[in-house]
């Protein structure tokens, strides 16, 4: 399990969920915008992380071209134990 805080409040996210990452932080009551439900193509669902890493980006946020230290949380999950990010929306 790895410990993902989301604004200063801490998560448990299961890096080997079939489930991304969004998936599990909405479960848990963070508030994340999902246009698209997890497709990958509304952006809605951008994190900056400040800390820890993530999962490798799929080639759907590789095309996306997302700022630097952004990712799409359904695209991911954690990589590191402790993951730091902030909501872009
Ligand atoms: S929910 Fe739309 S890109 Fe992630």
């Amino acid at each position: 399990m790895a410990n993902v805080t989301v604004n200063g409040k801490s998560y448990t996210v299961d890096p080997n969920s079939d489930a991304s990452m969004m998936d599990q932080l909405k479960a848990q009551g963070v508030e994340i915008v999902a246009a698209c439900n997890g497709a990958g193509i509304c952006q809605t669902c951008a994190v900056k992380v400040n800390e820890g890493e993530l999962t490798e980006k799929t080639e759907t946020e590789e095309m996306m071209d997302l700022p630097d230290g952004q990712r799409l949380s359904c695209q991911c999950h954690p990589k590191s134990e402790e993951v730091d990010i902030e909501l872009v929306y």
